[in-house]
């Protein structure tokens, strides 16, 4: 199994979600955080003073899925969270050991590996 932390605007993740709901995608964790990238923030003016804004709100979609469908998930993600301007977000991939459903004790995705 595979996860998929993507940082993308609050402002896009109805979108987001919807086009993962469209092919499929539907477990995820939705977290609020704040998070700089390679800019460090923005610079905003208040009364005519500059003040920098170095951790901007976002949100972090976080998707476990099998191997196979990671490139459509990615995909997905990166098409429906574009916006072409600076901040679009960031997709981090990584593996995960085991995935364990409470209800019934079964093991996820063990049974194609
Ligand atoms: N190296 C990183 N490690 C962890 N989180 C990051 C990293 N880079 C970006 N992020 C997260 O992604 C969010 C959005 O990053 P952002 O889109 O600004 O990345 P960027 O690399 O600066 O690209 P851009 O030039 O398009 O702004 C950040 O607010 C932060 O939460
Ligand atoms: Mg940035």
């Amino acid at each position: 199994m595979k996860k998929i932390e993507a940082v993308i605007r609050p402002e896009r993740l109805d979108h987001v979600k919807g086009a993962l709901e469209e092919m499929g995608c539907l477990g995820m964790t939705v977290t609020e955080v704040r998070g700089r990238g390679s800019q460090g923030g923005i610079e905003r003016q208040w009364r005519g003073r500059k003040y920098r804004v170095d951790l901007l709100p976002k949100i972090k979609l976080c998707i476990v899925i099998e191997e196979k469908q990671v490139k459509a998930v990615v995909d997905t993600i990166l098409e429906s969270a574009y916006t072409g301007e600076i901040g679009d977000g960031k997709i981090f991939i990584s593996s995960v050991e085991q995935v364990i459903r409470v209800r019934t004790k079964e093991e996820e995705g063990s049974h194609n590996e």
